[in-house]
């Protein structure tokens, strides 16, 4: 964007543009004072903009009364309007660190047009200042926002959303919006309810994603569709979660998996690519059970190795209660080689024990190998040889989860996960994607046995496991498949179904009976009737995207208002009480906390 653009009737330049081939010009700027410092007869401050800082000096002798007297009293955040010369900064004034470092503006007019409080955080911070603490920034965000770092931040979120629009309109997909205020969208999560003023004791779903309108998109013959969407769940936060969320959200007829990951994989590589990194050629895949038994995790991290490996074989026979217990229930011992590990302390393996206990084993079993002999409470009960049959070299020690897999794969993901980051053993500089496919179509609810989708009830099951769906139901795949970088899930999308005898074949593996199947979702299955092409799609975490390629580590720092992880927007002040009227006029009423 040039300067030129963006000049107006206040403004010639932006501050943070000009450069030597300036020098010379006579120019007017807007912008924010960064900070001032009063050198007796002369005022040197730093003028920021959204294209950065320039340093602005006035001369007290030459200035005007009015010059002088505003330039002598300038305080930080005050929004000013300089008019001047741009000047050669000598040589020794320079400043590598600036873009603009070469060159100052000597004011010949200064005014104040938006006079400032002292801000509550500051906004000009020294090398190695801290950060006020997040809950302050978060109350006064405006302040905030004005931080460099969160400025390139919203910038690229910005680039980003553009090349989205780009690629996909470039693909043949159309930009189209769907309902806000809707029907509940089973994602899994909670849902947002909107009360309707007009049809008492009816209520409107916030969606969670806009996964059946899509759908829907396609029964109508759209073809492809995208949008750049808003989702909302009402569910437990985490750093990489937010209630109200967008997603870029994909959707095409007449495609396999095949078609659906090719367009996602164009997409990845140009968002990377706008932000100055690269996607590799090919992106590989791994099945869900290989995911899980290599690394405990649907969405694996492959940026370094302890890899989960089954023990079972060399404890097999042991009279050591823990695993033999284990072992003669039906469960395996499962565990993972750290390479010198040996050197961690008995306090550090404890700790990584507390680890695996909060994810559900009842301990972490370790056995190291120091000069040749094994160590560790199994150690004696097992036979001549078990260290080369664990794999353990001298120097290692392994770690092991004896139990059913559903409690030593995620405690054994936990272990490896923090093992990699104590022992530094991530490269900050690799990108690790990888496609995770073949998910199970369901997965039995713990508490109650019931069958649950992994995905949602409208993905489709793998052709081959048709036969399978009331038989053996936990063993049909589904045609679902998640886009994963370094642990963490970018995307996930699945093929539909399409004929409404399916879907309702899988309403009632899920335990909706065809009452509640009509009311929740009879217009997905009315319009199914009505000659619903093949059709698949893909919805990836935007702000997930951005926060990874702008190197954050919350969302918060790539949302321009975003909420804490108790759901609270600190600077609107939402959610909040309303008067008593507006509740009773959505007929329904609130009962006190202490009711
Ligand atoms: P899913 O529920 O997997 O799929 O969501 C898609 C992607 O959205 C991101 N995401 C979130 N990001 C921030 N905060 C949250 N609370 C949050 N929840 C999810 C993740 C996730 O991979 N309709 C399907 C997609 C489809 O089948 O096409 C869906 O919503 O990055």
């Amino acid at each position: 964007m040039s300067d030129t653009a963006l000049a107006t009737t206040f403004r010639t330049h932006l501050c943070g543009s000009l450069r030597d081939e300036h020098v010379g010009a006579s120019v007017r700027l807007g912008g924010w004072v960064h900070r001032a410092r009063d050198l007796g007869g002369l005022v040197f401050f730093d003028l920021r903009d959204r294209a950065g800082l320039v340093q602005v000096s006035v001369d007290l002798s030459r200035a005007t009364p009015e010059v002088a007297a505003v330039a002598s009293s300038l305080g930080a955040e005050t929004v000013v309007l300089v008019e001047g010369t741009v000047a050669q900064r000598p040589e020794a004034m320079r400043n590598a660190e600036l873009s603009t470092g070469t060159i100052e503006v000597k004011a010949t007019g200064l005014r104040v047009l938006g006079p400032a409080e002292t801000p509550v955080i500051p906004v000009a911070r020294g090398k190695g200042e801290q950060l006020a603490a997040e809950e302050l920034r978060l109350r006064h965000r405006y302040l905030d926002l004005r931080r460099d770092e969160l400025q390139r931040n919203l910038v690229l979120r910005h680039r980003l959303m553009q090349t989205t629009r780009g690629f996909l309109t470039e693909a043949g997909f159309f930009e189209i919006e769907t309902p806000m205020l809707t029907k509940p969208t089973p994602e899994g999560a909670r849902d947002y309810l909107v009360p309707s003023r007009v049809h008492p004791g009816e209520f409107y779903a916030l969606p969670q994603s806009p996964q059946i309108y899509k759908q829907l998109l396609m029964v109508a013959g759209y073809d492809r569709y995208f949008q750049i969407a808003r989702c909302f769940r009402d569910e437990d936060l985490r750093a990489d979660r937010q209630p109200e969320f967008t997603q870029i959200d994909v959707e095409a007829s007449f495609v396999s998996e095949d078609d659906v990951m090719r367009i996602a994989e164009g997409l990845t590589r140009a968002l990377w690519r706008e932000a100055g990194s690269e996607v590799p050629t090919t992106i590989r895949r791994m099945g869900y059970a290989e995911a899980l038994e290599r690394y405990g995790i649907d969405r694996p991290d492959l940026r370094y190795g302890l890899e989960i490996a089954d023990l079972s074989d060399v404890f097999r026979g042991s009279e050591f209660v823990v695993t033999k217990k284990a072992l003669d229930g039906g469960g395996r011992v499962r565990g993972i080689r750290i390479p010198g590990g040996a050197t961690l302390s008995r306090k550090q393996v404890d700790e990584l024990e507390t680890v695996a206990k909060g994810a559900g084993a009842l301990g972490l079993l370790r056995i190291k190998r120091q000069n040749g002999a094994l160590d560790g409470p199994a150690a004696k009960f097992l036979a001549e040889g078990a260290g080369d049959r664990l794999g353990l070299s001298d120097g290692d020690l392994g770690l092991y989860v004896a139990g059913p897999d559903h409690i030593s794969s995620p405690a054994l993901d936990r272990v490896r996960q923090e093992v990699a980051q104590r022992m530094q053993l991530v490269p900050s500089d690799v990108n690790a994607f990888v496609w995770v496919t073949d998910f199970p179509m369901f997965e039995r609810d713990p508490a109650t046995g019931a069958l649950a989708a992994v995905h949602h009830p409208f993905t489709a099951p793998n052709p081959s496991d048709l036969d399978l769906l009331e038989s053996e139901p936990w063993r049909a795949r589904a045609q679902a498949y998640d886009l994963v970088l370094n642990g963490t899930e970018l995307g996930g999308g699945s093929i539909r179904i399409n004929d409404p005898r399916v879907q309702s074949r899988i309403f009632r593996l899920l335990g909706i009976d065809e009452a509640s199947a009509q009311s929740r979702f009879g217009f997905l299955l009315e319009a199914l009737r009505a000659g619903a092409p093949p059709h698949g799609g893909i919805a990836f975490g935007f702000d997930r995207i951005v926060m990874m390629l702008a190197g954050a580590t919350s969302l918060r720092d790539v949302i321009a208002f975003p909420k804490t992880t108790a759901a609270r927007a600190l600077f609107e002040g939402a959610p909040s009480a309303v008067p008593a009227s507006d509740i009773a006029e959505l007929h329904i009423r609130v009962e006190s906390e202490h009711a």
